[in-house]
């Protein structure tokens, strides 16, 4: 007999059937609720709730475990490149060479942007952050490709739309950056591959020869895989709420960039760097904040330690603390004041009670934070350099959305407000 749950209210059973995935996670239905009730429940923070069923990425928390369509994510940083998991998360499964040779074609060859986007791009000023930037040409992209909003979208049509953003988006965030500093942009070239074309969308100039660096396009791909999905976050959860009123892939997304810009998600490997200037410019003396982080009375956090899911160690983390000694060793940058502030803090950190107790471990960001600042890549830029990577998760779990015909995404609520009550004119108001 399947399983189920009794809930008894007002000395009536209620059944609720009880669901359960592949791996064995199990959830109430409570689909049936309000109509057999009356009740809704109330989950601040959706921290109980889920709020789709998803075949696209597994994680555990308290066993570190992080699984795109059930390849470890340990084996996709070793052996696979960032286009290759972009594939995988968004069709389901590893591409065939044909199958790779062809997306990455089509990639490329949709890398330009129109030039009327430019135009939008020059209304900015230069103080503008990237992030606004993505979120706003993004955006844009609807306008300009006015099909991708049908409620209706044949396969074709979609996967057109999957790699005009795949490739635009990074043609749009190295744009971002030369905004911000008045460089000329630099127009992509179809003769490198995703990650190598964006580095040289980013750091090249017209007037001089850009050689590219192996180390930093590794170090690059591997980055990107490691954020490039993590089941229905914040910003995730955004792109298929949005998605599910049959908006636009791009106008979605849009939408994802912006919750991923919030400090409390996509922020906090800018912090890092930020709290390391910080200790550095302070003097250097780690303990001294080491004890602040501890300290009740003081609102300071060790930016970059500690996770809401990841409660033993974030599988991540573990991958990029080894990619950071590889990119720092080759790039000569291992004697670097910021890196032995890094090295200290975690050191004390890992070996201190306060952070044992509460299992507070480096997570993914403490160690993006010191790459992307190894590779050259502005702060400003990090939270754009997650939204690229984050991009194939989003367009993934949109893509899953529609396919499964989710209804539109309208939850209920509490409310808690004034009573019924007569409009009172405004001479007669105190
Ligand atoms: N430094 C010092 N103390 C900390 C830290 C930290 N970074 N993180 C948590 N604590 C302490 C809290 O003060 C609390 O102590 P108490 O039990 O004595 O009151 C205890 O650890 C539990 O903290 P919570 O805030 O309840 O843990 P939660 O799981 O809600 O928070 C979070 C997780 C938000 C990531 C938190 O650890 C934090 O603020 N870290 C710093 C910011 C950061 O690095 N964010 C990036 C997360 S990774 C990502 O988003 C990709």
């Amino acid at each position: 007999m399947a399983e189920s749950a009794e809930l008894i209210l007002d000395g009536k059973s209620i059944s609720l059937p009880v669901i359960e995935g592949t791996e064995h996670e199990k959830a109430f239905d409570i689909g049936k609720l309000r109509d057999q009730t009356g009740y809704v429940t109330l989950d601040s923070g959706y921290k109980n709730t889920g709020a789709t069923k998803s075949a696209i990425t597994f994680l555990d928390g308290e066993e570190g475990i992080l699984r795109y369509r059930g390849y470890p994510i340990e084996q996709l940083a070793e052996k696979s490149n960032f286009l290759e998991v972009a594939y995988l998360l968004i069709y389901g499964a590893l591409p065939t060479q044909a199958e790779f040779d062809n997306f990455k074609y089509q990639i490329t060859q949709h890398t330009l942007i129109h030039e009327d986007i430019r135009k939008i791009l020059d209304g900015f000023p230069s103080s503008a952050h990237p992030m606004g930037i993505l979120s706003s040409l993004v955006c844009s992209l609807t306008a300009f490709y006015p099909k991708s909003i049908a409620p209706e979208i044949s396969k074709e049509e979609l996967d057109l739309n999957i790699v005009r953003l795949m490739a635009k988006i990074s043609t749009i965030a190295a744009w971002s950056y030369k905004n911000s500093v008045g460089h000329p942009l630099i127009y992509p070239r179809n003769d490198l591959d995703y990650c190598a074309n964006f580095l040289y969308m980013m750091f090249s100039f017209p007037t001089e020869k850009y050689e590219i660096n192996p180390v930093v396009v590794s170090a690059l791909n591997k980055l990107l895989i490691l954020h490039a999905d993590h089941e229905q976050n914040c910003s995730t959860s955004t792109v298929r709420l949005v998605g599910s009123a049959n908006a636009s892939l791009y106008g979605s997304v849009s939408a994802g960039i912006n919750a991923l810009w919030g400090p409390l998600h996509g922020g906090a490997n800018q912090e890092v760097i930020e709290m390391l200037e910080a200790i550095e410019a302070d003097g250097g003396d780690t303990s001294k904040w080491i004890a602040k982080a501890k300290d009740k009375n003081d609102s300071f956090r060790l930016m970059g330690f500690g996770h809401r899911v990841y409660k033993n160690f974030d599988p991540r983390a573990t991958i990029i603390k080894k990619a950071a000694d590889e990119v720092l060793q080759a790039l000569g940058l291992k004697d670097s004041p910021l890196l032995k502030i890094a090295q200290e803090l975690e050191q004390a950190a890992l070996t201190d009670q306060y952070f044992i107790e509460r299992k507070l471990y480096p997570n993914v960001d403490f160690y993006s934070g010191i790459i992307y600042k190894a590779l050259g890549i502005p702060t400003e830029m990090f939270t754009v350099m997650f939204a690229l990577g984050r991009l194939p998760g989003w367009i993934a779990q949109w893509k899953e959305m529609r396919e499964n015909k989710e209804p539109i995404g309208r939850p209920r609520q509490i409310y808690t407000g004034e009573l019924e009550r007569d409009y009172v004119p405004m001479s007669e108001r105190a």
